[in-house]
């Protein structure tokens, strides 16, 4: 899938939606060859990639440089960029020019973390011909707000405001939300209250669609494990063997042999 027509005829068919967080070109060509329907480059990059204990490390420079990357290796799929850290949240002028180089990177749609009800700044974005993903439940990017990564809307309150935010950003202009570790019952009344998809993670099975990280669902980060994640690889473990043979191979005078040499 290429565009955003592409995504909404895929959820207007009742398909769930397979999309992947990605970063870099040669894992961005792989997803580019599977059926994956959508990719984002999501500010997890801080931590996944860049080694940071938080996504509130993420800026734009850092978020550019894999969109870049990714839209390289990925040229068929419709490709979302996070917007990193308050980067909406500094004046107009300066959203603008965020949203701007992350669209001349490769971006076809941004990424917004929780909603603002007084002051909107989506209805700005989406009016000036940029589509707009919104997110709710657990926002990595309030995580010192939240006090930890923590399943959301576990309470009366907390469900009602998660059902109207939702609704709020749907109608602000938002073209589909991701739901973040909510109950997946509560995942499943936002999806039936709106016409825009929904895409969970740690949300349940009824959302409209679902993303990973690449290397979660690979299995890549051996002590990552969230109840929520299931891995398709064991990739850590393939990776380490791979290189230990490799390791061996070396010192063992068997690599290279002669077919590997000039
Ligand atoms: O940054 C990210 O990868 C994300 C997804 C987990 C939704 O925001």
């Amino acid at each position: 899938m290429k565009t955003i027509r592409g995504f909404q005829r895929l959820n207007a068919s009742g398909e769930p939606m397979s999309l992947v967080t990605c970063y870099d070109f040669t894992s961005a060509a792989i997803v580019n060859d599977s059926n994956i329907d959508a990719i984002l480059v999501g500010d997890s990059a801080a931590m996944v990639m860049h080694g940071y204990d938080s996504t509130v490390n993420a800026n734009l420079d850092m978020l550019a440089s894999h969109v870049h990357a990714v839209r390289k290796g990925a040229p068929d799929k419709f490709l979302i960029a996070d917007m990193p850290f308050l980067a909406h949240r500094k004046s107009l002028e300066k959203t603008m020019s965020a949203i701007e180089k992350l669209m001349h990177a490769g971006a076809q749609a941004v990424k917004i973390e929780g909603v603002d009800r007084d002051d909107p700044i989506i209805p700005h974005i989406v009016k000036s011909g940029v589509p707009v993903m919104g997110h709710l439940g657990l926002t990595p990017q309030s995580v010192h707000q939240l006090g930890g990564w923590v399943v959301q809307g576990k309470d009366i309150d907390g469900e009602s405001r998660l059902l109207e935010d939702a609704k709020i950003l749907e109608n602000q202009g938002c073209f589909s939300l991701v739901l973040e570790m909510v109950p997946a019952e509560l995942a499943r009344k936002i999806t039936e209250s709106l016409v825009v998809p929904t895409i969970g993670i740690g949300a349940g099975a009824h959302t409209s669609g679902q993303i990973l990280v690449f290397q979660d669902l690979l299995g890549m980060n051996a002590e990552f494990k969230p109840k929520f994640l299931r891995t398709y690889l064991n990739g850590y473990e393939l990776i380490k063997s791979a290189l230990n043979d490799y390791t061996q191979d070396v010192k063992a005078h068997d690599f290279p042999g002669d077919e590997e040499s000039f």
